[in-house]
């Protein structure tokens, strides 16, 4: 690929937060200033370049935010870039401001947008996969997933504590609004009894069943892990379910919600966030664009924005996983 004279980046954060996306823009921004290039930040995602609202940004600002939750240069789910108006302002904004390329940080909706505004302007964008929730193609793990999974571990470790002492089963729900993955890996490290997924097959009938069988083992506390997503499995319901079948348990539901996406990045998301906007950076004076850049095996991968978005489903969350569910749970 020929190698292209970039003088000024921007960067932005959009969609939902993740931990890790600070780490992110620390990384584009001390790459950038590496290449001799000028950055600038948007501020609130889309909506702050339909608004024009910038912020120069350099190595001192970006100075003690590695170790920082959500994102300094705040994120929004702008329904105006989803018109052709409010794109066309974003642009006019961008070349007022001198700027050659942008970095867009967020999940399937970021990349949507970011690949429609590219069909209608000849302007270079890539992207890095930060959502807690997992869901992005072309990576192994998207920036916030590994924080959001062991903040998820260790309030459900918590539960499990007073879910035996008082022989309760604890029904949790997780974030992951079309994707399990939240759910499935930290039901696995909790050691969940059940975990209730959009990609796979077990319902409230088979946790019902397990129920059963647990019932004869004499086993009397149990976590059941429900993923957002599962709409037709919503938690109250199976509450409700549950305690129709079985008068005597005693059930309780816990909605874990917004702490899953805030708190201190961990180790691995700082890591993998670094690397991936280092990626970024050199990508586009690569002459990438329309591009994910994610960590595959340990290597920098690109993707093409709309590959990157098709959701993982059922076939490549794999038969491995399921069976692991099906092995552990009782
Ligand atoms: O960031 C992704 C996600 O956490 C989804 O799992 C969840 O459904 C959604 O964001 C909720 O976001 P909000 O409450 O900000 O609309």
């Amino acid at each position: 690929m020929s190698v292209t004279k970039i003088n000024k980046i921007a960067v932005l954060t959009s969609g939902g937060d993740a931990p890790g996306m600070n780490a992110a823009i620390r990384s584009v921004v001390n790459t950038a200033t590496y290449y001799k290039m000028e950055c600038v930040g948007v501020i609130r995602g889309y909506n702050g370049l339909i608004n024009g609202d910038f912020t120069p940004l350099n190595r001192n600002v970006v100075g003690n935010i590695i170790q920082r939750g959500g994102t300094v240069l705040k994120t929004a789910r702008s329904q105006e870039f989803f018109t052709k108006e409010g794109r066309q302002k974003a642009y006019q904004h961008l070349k007022a401001q001198g700027v050659d390329a942008m970095v867009v940080i967020g999940g399937d909706g970021t990349f949507t947008g970011a690949k429609v505004f590219m069909s209608e302007h000849d302007f270079p964008i890539v992207g890095l996969p930060g959502t807690i929730d997992n869901d992005l193609v072309g990576t192994d793990f998207t920036i916030g997933y590994d924080t959001a999974i062991n903040t998820v571990v260790d309030a459900i470790d918590k539960i499990r504590d007073t879910a035996e002492s008082h022989d309760r089963i604890f029904i949790v729900e997780v974030m992951g609004r079309d994707s399990g993955l939240i759910a499935l890996r930290s039901g696995i490290a909790v050691g969940a009894e059940s975990i209730l997924i959009p990609e796979a097959r077990f319902d409230t009938k088979h946790v019902l069943k397990q129920l059963e069988m647990a019932d004869r083992n004499d086993k009397t506390s149990r976590i059941v892990i429900v993923a957002e997503g599962r709409g037709d499995c919503n938690a109250f319901e199976m509450k409700t379910a549950i305690n129709q079948k079985f008068p005597t348990f005693d059930v309780r539901v816990s909605v874990l919600g917004h702490i899953q996406r805030g708190g201190k990045p961990s180790a691995m998301d700082r890591v993998y966030a670094t690397r991936m906007g280092v990626g970024a950076v050199e990508a586009l004076i690569d002459g990438h664009k329309g591009e994910m850049i994610g960590l595959v095996n340990q290597r920098i991968k690109y993707t093409a924005f709309e590959d990157a978005i098709k959701h993982i489903n059922v076939d490549e969350v794999g038969s491995y996983w399921v069976r692991m569910m099906e092995v552990l749970s009782m």
